[in-house]
């Protein structure tokens, strides 16, 4: 049978590290694509080349040219500029909305049968921007942001407790943004709710430290932000789908109707298999989490509009 391939566009910090995590984890075979000439090529021999270290058979294969991502199973988008001081949120919508709604068209018009995964920021804006672009089935469609403000959040508990990492569960759902909900209700210590652990004001303390997540690697690295926790992130999501294990992870993925939402990508529960998104998993939520998740999807919402009408002025 031909090899399993995932093709990652923008080979950046973010798609090289991905291609690195699923070409050493021995997932799959790799295509890197960006826009830059010879930077793609350059970051797939030097991957190439460590495999003289790593000892494994997957082709990591660099380009410019979209064919050579053909039949690819999964298609992951981590084109775009990344967030950095100087450049502002309406600049950055639009750039980045212009890169990924032309890089997920291109890329499926290459691959009409795989399951497409966004990482360019900001997220549950450009995932929907990109499942209209390459006018897929909603299943098919979904963004990385849960796993990691989860993955960030759990790893504050661990810290704070001294509990491995390894026995902490956390939930975060909503946009990956400010606005994101996290649920310490649904964040456990080996099934032990963290409440029962810590303090009101340590478990607020965590939150903030989660919301600002991203920016407080951005105000450490200043020319850069974060790579190798989104990279992990989106590794176990392709995983889960390649070898379909219904992993549960929080994605952001379309509703219409779950959770009291209509036409949206927004992070929520879901299991993940071959068939892309397999089933969401509605949480039972109190009434203040409820409202804290309607009134994120409220900004993605205007967000969208606001970014659809850039995309139309600018075309
Ligand atoms: N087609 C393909 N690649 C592109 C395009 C395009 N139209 N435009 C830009 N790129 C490439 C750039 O050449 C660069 O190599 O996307 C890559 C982005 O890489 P970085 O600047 O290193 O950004 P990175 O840190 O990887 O972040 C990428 O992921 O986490 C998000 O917010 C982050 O939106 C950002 C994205």
């Amino acid at each position: 049978s031909p090899s399993t391939r995932v093709s990652i566009i923008g080979a950046g910090k973010v798609g090289s590290t991905l291609a690195q995590r699923i070409a050493e984890k021995n997932l799959a075979d790799v295509v890197l694509l960006d826009i830059v000439e010879g930077w793609p090529q350059g970051v797939a021999l030097d991957l190439m080349e460590a495999r003289g270290v790593e000892r494994h058979d997957r082709q990591i294969v660099g380009t410019n040219d979209y064919t050579d991502t053909a039949n690819s199973n999964i298609i992951v988008i981590a084109a775009g500029v990344p967030r950095k001081p100087g450049i502002n949120r309406e600049d950055l919508i639009k750039i980045n909305a212009r890169i990924v709604t032309q890089a997920s068209k291109q890329a499926i018009e290459h691959s009409p049968e795989a399951i497409l995964i966004v990482i360019t920021n900001p997220l549950d804006i450009m995932t929907y921007l990109a499942w209209e672009a390459a006018d897929l089935p909603k299943h098919r469609v979904m963004g990385m942001g849960g796993v990691l403000d989860s993955a960030r959040f759990q790893t504050f508990i661990a810290m704070e407790l001294g509990i491995s990492i390894a026995d902490i569960n956390a939930t975060v759902i909503g946009s990956h943004g400010d606005l994101m909900v996290p649920l310490p209700r649904y964040s456990t210590v080996k099934g032990i709710p963290i409440d029962r652990l810590m303090d009101a004001g340590a478990i607020d303390r965590l939150l903030q430290r989660t919301r600002h997540g991203g920016a407080e690697i951005v105000e450490l690295m200043k020319i850069s932000s974060a790579y190798f926790a989104p990279a992990s992130s989106a590794c176990l999501m392709v995983e889960s789908i390649l070898f379909n294990q219904s992993r549960l992870l929080p994605c952001c993925v379309y509703l219409h109707g779950e959770y009291g939402v209509q036409d949206i990508f927004l992070g929520v529960p879901c299991r993940l298999g071959s068939r892309g998104v397999e089933q969401v998993v509605e949480l039972e939520l109190s009434d203040t989490e409820r409202a804290a998740f309607i009134e994120s999807g409220k900004l993605v919402a205007e967000n969208i509009e606001e970014a659809r009408a850039m995309l139309k002025t600018a075309s």
